[in-house]
């Protein structure tokens, strides 16, 4: 039996449940520190897990972002890197996964996402154009409204519903992509901005027939799309699941038709890749292709390694391969479920359906008594990491920052405390401790009171920015 397309020990054997397609190698210890030193190492984080020290973190779960264990085939290309300034063969690679994988033509590697986010704004937006997209992402929409662009969220209803149960809650309306077209020109839209998954709807996918009806509604208007591809072949699982005439299809095969539909795509290879850094762009059109590859040398390094040292470019190149692997997407997104699921027995309020990367925790449900204002995900970060150590991310009114043009906070109605999981770093035994701690505290929420901020920096505020009790 070939590596590709194997099934699972489970499938094979006519049982229902995921295992890892893996066992471990090597391991790293974990330790938690006293309930006082958290304590202390929460005053002085200002209340903002991302200022935490790690090594005062038990159980990580800020980002899937760079977090991912490497295998020993990704380790053993670490050892192939071919470090020359131009040409590396590592490049080669990397163009080649991409091209394999993904469809597109022309590659530019980056350093991560927001270094292809940089370009792909810069070379396409005009000062003044629209960009639509289903829900911001913090730096994406930073990088287009840096450019000039004005970002549209043209995103399905549903998706800001924690509770709605739609199975693409991704998905793009048609009519408010329509609306937007129509009220300010074709020739005012940049681009539209497509990300499967949706990051911050709770890592919720969109469906095929919802890329090929937007497709084919730019097309009318001569509009391109540009895809986030940073989490698509977690949304090609999801496709393969629940959409008509994809269940006997590979994920691979699934994730290069959703591809095929769209102009180009940036990538943050830190997630889906499997990598500890890595990004790149790649565009169809040669071009913007050669446009693109000059604006790298300016911000990024030459053309043919775009900040990334040669073995990194090599250890993406197999991730790319190993991350498509429909028994690796599966169990990846199993232990998302077995902690989602585990929560919701317990009637603790989540976004359902369950996503891709993460298990949002629905802070509004959680804390009814705390006012937006006053940071409800933030403060349930900061609580979840004072009772256990365990370490979150808010996704809400701190990650949406500032209207540009009135100064006022955006106020996002998904108000999210979001558990992201590493892919193949952390076992099913974790996931039961975390758990058992969001009950916790869960069961202390009616004594838990909101923050203010007391200090905000200009840009992408929630990595950096203050808190303190009221
Ligand atoms: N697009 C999406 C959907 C992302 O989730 C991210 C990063 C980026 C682009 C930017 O990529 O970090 O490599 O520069 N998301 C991380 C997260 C930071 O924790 O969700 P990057």
């Amino acid at each position: 039996m070939t590596h590709h397309h194997s099934q699972t020990m489970g499938q094979q054997l006519g049982r229902r449940s995921w295992a890892e397609p893996w066992k471990i190698k090597m391991v790293e210890p974990l330790h938690m520190i006293s309930r006082k030193e958290r304590e202390q190492a929460l005053l002085e984080a200002g209340y903002n897990t991302f200022l935490l020290r790690s090594e005062a973190v038990y159980i990580d779960l800020l980002t899937d972002s760079g977090t991912s264990a490497m295998s020993d085939r990704q380790w053993a290309g670490m050892m192939l890197g071919d470090e020359a300034y131009a040409g590396s063969r590592n490049y080669y690679s990397l163009e080649e996964a991409v091209q394999t994988y993904y469809g597109y033509s022309y590659l530019v590697p980056t350093h991560q996402g927001r270094g292809a986010e940089h370009l792909i704004s810069q070379a396409v937006i005009k000062p003044g154009n629209y960009v639509p997209g289903n829900m911001y992402f913090t730096t994406t929409r930073l990088h287009q409204e840096i450019a000039g662009g004005i970002f549209v969220d043209v995103i399905t209803d549903e998706a800001h519903d924690p509770t709605s149960l739609h199975a693409f809650k991704g998905n793009i309306d048609l009519d408010k992509l329509e609306a937007v077209i129509k009220r300010e020109g074709a020739d005012n839209i940049a681009y539209v901005s497509l990300a499967g998954t949706v990051n911050m709807a709770g890592g919720q996918p969109v469906s095929m027939a919802n890329v090929k009806a937007v497709r084919a509604l730019c097309d009318r208007y001569n509009i391109r799309v540009y895809l986030d591809a940073t989490r698509m072949v977690e949304n090609a699982f999801f496709i393969q699941e629940r959409e008509e005439g994809y269940t006997d299809k590979p994920i691979a095969a699934i994730l290069k038709e959703f591809c095929s539909y769209t102009d180009g795509a940036w990538m943050s290879g830190k997630k889906d890749h499997l990598v500890n850094i890595g990004g790149w762009l790649a565009v169809n059109d040669p071009e913007l292709f050669e446009e693109l590859r000059n604006m790298v040398v300016v911000y990024e390094g030459l053309h043919t390694y775009g900040g990334l040292a040669g073995r990194d470019m090599e250890a993406m190149a197999i991730g790319i391969a190993e991350s498509v692997q429909d028994d690796h997407v599966r169990s990846r997104i199993g232990q998302v479920r077995y902690l989602g699921d585990l929560l919701i027995d317990w009637e603790i309020p989540i976004v359902q359906p369950i996503g891709g990367h993460a298990v949002f925790l629905d802070a509004k449900g959680f804390y009814p008594h705390i006012p937006q204002n006053q940071f409800p995900a933030q403060t349930l970060a900061a609580e979840l990491y004072r009772d256990s150590g365990i370490r979150s991310m808010e996704r809400g009114v701190a990650s949406a920052g500032r209207d540009p043009k009135t100064g006022d906070h955006y106020y996002p109605a998904l108000e999210l405390t979001r558990l992201t999981i590493p892919r193949r770093v952390y076992t099913q035994a974790h996931m039961d401790v975390v758990a058992e701690a969001i009950k916790t505290v869960y069961d202390a929420r009616e004594e838990t009171q909101g923050l203010k901020m007391v200090y905000e920096p200009k840009y992408l505020r929630f990595f950096q920015a203050r808190f303190e009790p009221i």
